[in-house]
């Protein structure tokens, strides 16, 4: 269960989230937890999860290891300061920062590099839903983005299959609109990697998850967790979300 703020928190309501956070997930052993703060809060976010089972990730980095970069942060840095996971590819960067499947592929290589876990983003537009082509989008997206790693490198990320018309807008995937385009993704990741691989691989949902739908989506032998966005901002509703079989 991972938790993206997106640009949202300074590194003083970061302290405050997790000492609040921290006591309500302190049981949940049956998943992962992941939070990626902005790059300023991640110092905030390390120490506070010291000692419990929150991990912490980065939500961006940059190919290069070093360098006359300016404004970019690299896997190296991020593993450095104490994350264990990077988000890559998130539809916000694909969107208003020029991402496409080749750089996201020069990220995640980065990532696994740095022995962080890529989180790759992937997800269709409204328009492309409605034209019937998320099928489409889905195949391009990984045979652009993910099909270049190597099957080792396969192994070791994670994916989230996040469509862009239920990020932030309340209208969330229904569970089984959401299990098809996992189906697709993990049809695309047996294709290429084998049978084994593509049942191994974790398969996030992303798109308006709350609290009230988590349980839903979770049914679904296809969803393996969630990329949360909004509801990720307040510690009793992400809590919420981690806890949704209690
Ligand atoms: P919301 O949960 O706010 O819709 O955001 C989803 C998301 O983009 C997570 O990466």
């Amino acid at each position: 269960m991972a938790g993206n703020w997106k640009m949202y928190k300074s590194p003083s309501e970061t302290s405050a989230f997790f000492e609040r956070f921290n006591p309500l997930v302190s049981g949940a052993d049956h998943c992962e937890i992941v939070i990626c703060p902005p790059f300023v809060d991640l110092a905030a976010a390390v120490e506070a999860v010291s000692g419990t089972r929150v991990e912490i990730g980065g939500q961006n980095l940059y190919w290069e290891s070093e360098g006359a970069y300016t404004g970019e942060v690299a896997g190296p840095m991020l593993a450095a300061a104490g994350c264990r996971w990077v988000i890559v590819g998130h539809s916000e960067r694909r969107q208003y920062f020029g991402e496409s499947d080749e750089t996201v592929l020069k990220r995640t290589l980065a990532a696994l590099q740095a022995g962080l876990t890529p989180i790759v983003c992937v997800g269709e537009l409204l328009e492309q839903r409605e034209s019937g082509q998320t099928e489409a989008v889905l195949v391009r997206q990984f045979e652009g983005g993910i099909a270049g790693l190597a099957p080792e490198q396969f192994a070791r990320i994670t994916i989230a299959y996040e469509p862009v018309w239920a990020i932030g807008t309340g209208k969330t995937a229904t569970p089984e609109i959401a299990a098809d385009a996992h189906r697709v993704i993990r049809g695309q990741a047996g294709a290429k990697y084998g049978a084994d691989a593509a049942a191994a691989v974790r398969i996030l949902y992303g798109g308006s998850v709350k609290p009230d739908n988590v349980k839903g989506l979770m049914a679904q032998e296809e969803i393996d967790g969630a990329l949360v966005g909004g509801a990720s901002l307040k510690p009793d509703s992400f809590a919420a979300i981690v806890n949704y079989n209690s």
